[in-house]
């Protein structure tokens, strides 16, 4: 490919005017396994500009038309990351995947949207939104945003109701860790809740209890480990699952649902499950570096390596993993996302005093779909058409944009990858498409490879080659009041009846 300094190797630009011709806005895929969440089936999908516009057997198309054989291969909805961190800026420092490397590398590995967080700019929910828009300029797929809250007023009230009804926003995201920074405490959070619940917007939470954190993290520069691994040991599962816990039963008293973000541990899945077999409605989204890692590489001795790994919450000691797992594949988790903010090893130096200071995150935008084929339907653990639940529809419910994403259906968006379960993948950094120099899924091998992608009716990754077009990606606005909120105000009505029943009390003379 021609280089130039917007240039990252091994991708083919096509702006227009590039010289490379953008695939023809009509495509058939022919004869493959369609698998929507609810059923598989074999049939061709016709697509036109953008949209897919026919699903049945034997469709019959012009010369004009790119026909793509799916014969044996599965045909499915293109994946949505629901947690992603593309160009996030921390202490001065951005992490190195943008909204154009970063989606490159989600499309090579199948996923054509993402949903990021947005952070307030000097507490405006506003600024922080118009700076988010102006970094994702460079989109080459469709993206949507959550917002953060970090304080609590009548303008910020304000504003939520402004990125609800004007920007297309339909969740918040609270930090119960990262004390001194973007940390909220508890009157906060309720305050949140209630704001959430009045807009329809959903509530997600980062669930650490940020102050213990703080303690351990003293403690462990007090015993003199500064190391990597002093990361994991200052903030133990327990410290998860009390303020999972905690915002639960907040969301709980509150009467709104609750979506947790990164579940790591045992700890907080079991809140979860304990929760939601009471009734309420909570959603639990584990990440791939948890189903897919145990934390053991945080004790290498080559900092690099250790260092590559510092993500909070920590990446848990082995069986975590597989216990996280197994929560996917019996629905106490819902739907998977990568936490994807890459850091490479200058920027990750920076803590190589002190683990406190190694800028937090790992990689897994373009490793998702391939690791959890692999993790998930490789071993036997959950059937194709979950694979797309967990993957793509159910986060397209939760965020209120099904079926325009999240299905194979006539009407719905054209974002579609052809997965092949008889090729195998591997994974490193040399061939990644991220710009990181380090991965931490290096030499991991796997079954299941996606061999096409096409995103918004193109096709932009086939025969290992990436196609892409800066500034093609679209903005999705996302609308409040999601299936998550249906029946929400009966269960308030019932509350407040409950309340209301008369109190007969004497009155005791002499
Ligand atoms: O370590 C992490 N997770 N970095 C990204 C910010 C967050 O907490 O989600
Ligand atoms: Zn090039
Ligand atoms: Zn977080
Ligand atoms: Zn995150």
């Amino acid at each position: 490919s021609e280089s130039n300094q917007f240039c990252d190797a091994g991708i083919e630009y096509g702006e227009p005017g590039c010289g490379i011709s953008s695939s023809s806005s009509k495509i058939l895929i022919k004869g493959g396994t369609v698998v929507n969440a609810h059923k598989e089936e074999v049939a061709d999908v016709y697509v036109e500009d953008g949209i897919i516009i026919a699903v049945k057997p034997n469709i019959k198309v012009g010369e004009d038309v790119t026909v793509l054989d799916a014969t044996g291969k599965f045909v499915m909805p293109g994946g949505i990351d629901p947690h992603t961190h593309l160009a996030v800026e921390h202490r001065g420092l951005e992490s190195i995947d943008d909204f154009f490397s970063g989606q490159a590398a989600a499309l090579a590995g199948g996923t054509t949207m993402h949903i990021d967080f947005v952070f307030p700019v000097l507490d405006s929910l506003t600024a922080g939104f118009e700076a988010y828009e102006k970094k994702a300029k460079k989109s080459c797929m469709d993206y949507g945003f959550h917002m953060t809250i970090t304080k609590w007023d009548e303008v910020v009230s304000k504003e939520m109701e402004i990125m609800v009804k004007e920007r297309g926003i339909n969740s918040f995201k609270f930090f119960m860790a990262y004390k001194g920074a973007v940390m909220i405490n508890d009157e906060i959070l309720l305050e949140g809740l209630k704001k959430c619940k009045s807009l329809g917007a959903l509530a997600m939470v980062h669930a650490e209890n940020g102050d213990a954190v703080y303690e351990g993290q003293k403690r462990m520069i007090e015993l003199g480990i500064i190391g990597p691994e002093g990361h994991a040991l200052s903030r133990p599962p327990m410290l998860e699952g009390e303020a999972t816990s905690r915002a639960i039963r907040l969301a709980g008293f509150v009467n709104t649902p609750l979506y947790v973000v990164h579940v790591m541990s045992i700890d907080a899945m079991e809140e979860i499950a304990t929760a939601q077999k009471q009734g309420q409605r909570v959603i639990g989204e584990p990440i791939v570096s948890g189903l897919a890692l145990d934390g053991s590489g945080l004790w290498d001795p080559d900092f690099v390596t250790a260092a590559k790994f510092v993500m909070s919450p920590p990446i848990r000691a082995s069986g975590h993993d597989k216990a996280l797992q197994a929560a996917l594949s019996t629905g106490i988790l819902q739907l998977v996302g990568t936490d994807h903010a890459t850091y490479n090893s200058t920027q990750k130096a920076l803590g190589i005093d002190d683990f406190r200071k190694i800028p937090n995150g790992v990689n897994g935008i373009e490793e998702r779909m391939h690791l959890v084929w692999d993790i998930m339907v490789e071993s036997g653990q959950m059937s194709a058409t979950d694979y797309v639940r967990i993957t793509s529809t159910e986060c397209a419910r939760i965020f209120n944009i099904y079926p325009r994403k999240g299905a194979i259906f006539p009407g719905s968006d054209a974002d579609i990858i052809i997965l092949n379960p008889n090729s195998s993948f591997e994974i490193t950094a040399k061939s990644h498409h991220s710009r990181s120099d380090t991965n931490v899924y290096e030499g991991r091998r796997g079954k299941g490879k996606v061999e096409v992608t096409i995103a918004g009716g193109r096709i932009v990754w086939e025969n290992d080659e990436l196609k892409v077009v800066p500034g093609s990606g679209k903005y999705v606005e996302m609308p409040p009041f999601s299936y998550l909120f249906n029946g929400i105000d009966k269960g308030d009505a019932k509350y407040l009846s409950s309340l209301q029943a008369p109190v007969k009390r004497f009155k005791f003379t002499d």
